[in-house]
């Protein structure tokens, strides 16, 4: 790397350590601490080991910088500043707790901030794209887990940072997040260097699932030897929000036990929306499940043919003779 990439890797490691300083140590950090303590249930040990930090208002990182002497080149690459219509700077995430972003190595390349009060301004905010930071390619907590998941030989991929966080809590320390986007091509052959299973948890709602769809296709597409499972969670809680609200316990649990197939997981969400006691609905929900079993293996069609024939009484060799005809129109 060159001096004002080596620079901006520096200014990066500085601001985490400045910015946790000020969360753990200050008045001004006072709030934010109290918000991670009560409202998220995190301890002063969560806190270093994910090096979360707090951004105050007085631009205590341009001070920093100053005092560093640090170039306006370095300053406005490293992102971490905006400046007005005077070309004045100040630190971007002013008043938002922020978790540091890292490297496969574990170097510092940027931060995810979040409003402490989600009403007033949108909730999260990321460092901007940029040459040393591009989000197709950057998984949250990948340095932290990585041994951990080529041991286990699994990773798990969540949709944010404090869910990361919430099953490494729960005894699940193979959590990677990715930022704020979709999984790319990127993302999914880092994962298949290093783990032959990869399990989605996403959100229990309906962007969840339709993000564990996408995955699973793309998963598919370029990692044809990786076993996926999809981990369903209680009630449509996110991670983080089970362990508030039904304890750490019960997302351990919810981690360990509740996988799904892909197959399995697809079928389910066929399900969601439809009164499959009407006929027309029941029709169109085969139809979905006809289109999901035409890839699938022998035994994942028997088993959901089965499932379906016990549920609704219709016969496995007509619901046989329906996916055949599926099969068919596609050749
Ligand atoms: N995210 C992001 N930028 C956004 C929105 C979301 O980077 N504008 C990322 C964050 O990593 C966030 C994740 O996507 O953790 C999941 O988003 P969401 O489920 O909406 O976050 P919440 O669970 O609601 O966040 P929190 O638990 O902090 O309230
Ligand atoms: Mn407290
Ligand atoms: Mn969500
Ligand atoms: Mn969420
Ligand atoms: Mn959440």
């Amino acid at each position: 790397v060159d001096g004002t990439t080596q620079a901006i890797y520096q200014l990066h490691t500085a601001a985490q350590r400045l910015y946790q300083h000020i969360l753990l140590n200050t008045t001004s950090g006072e709030q934010a601490l109290a918000y991670l303590h009560d409202k998220r249930q995190l301890t002063d040990d969560i806190i270093k080991n994910f090096g979360i930090g707090f951004v105050p208002e007085d631009n205590a990182l341009l001070s920093y910088a100053h005092d560093q002497n640090i170039s306006r080149e370095v300053l406005q690459a490293s992102e971490l500043f905006i400046s007005n219509d005077q070309g004045e700077l100040r630190d971007r995430f002013s008043d938002r707790i922020v978790w540091p972003i890292k490297t496969e190595r574990g170097q510092v390349i940027g931060f995810s901030g979040r409003a402490r009060n989600a009403n007033n301004s949108i909730k999260y905010m990321n460092s901007p794209e940029s040459p040393f930071f591009t989000k197709g390619k950057i998984l949250y907590n990948f340095d932290r887990a990585k041994n951990q998941i080529r041991q286990t030989n699994t990773v798990m991929i969540f949709e944010g940072f404090m869910d990361v966080i919430a099953a490494d809590m729960a005894e699940n320390p193979i959590g990677v997040a990715t930022m704020g986007t979709a999984l790319t091509r990127e993302h999914v052959k880092q994962l298949a260097r290093v783990a032959q299973r990869i399990l989605l948890v996403y959100d229990g709602d309906v962007a969840g699932q339709n993000a564990a769809r996408r995955s699973i296709d793309l998963i598919h597409e370029y990692a044809q030897n990786v076993d996926i499972g999809v981990i369903h969670l209680p009630d449509n809680l996110d991670p983080d929000e089970v362990r508030i609200q039904l304890g750490l316990l019960a997302l351990k649990q919810a981690l360990e036990q509740n996988i799904q197939t892909p197959v399995e997981f697809l079928v389910n969400t066929a399900r969601v929306g439809k009164n499959l006691s009407n006929q027309v609905q029941y029709l169109a929900f085969l139809q979905e499940v006809m289109q999901i079993l035409k890839v699938a293996s022998p035994v994942e069609q028997d088993i959901q043919l089965m499932r379906i024939a016990n549920e609704f009484g219709t016969s496995k060799q007509a619901l046989q003779a329906q996916l055949q005809q599926s099969i068919d129109q596609k050749a």
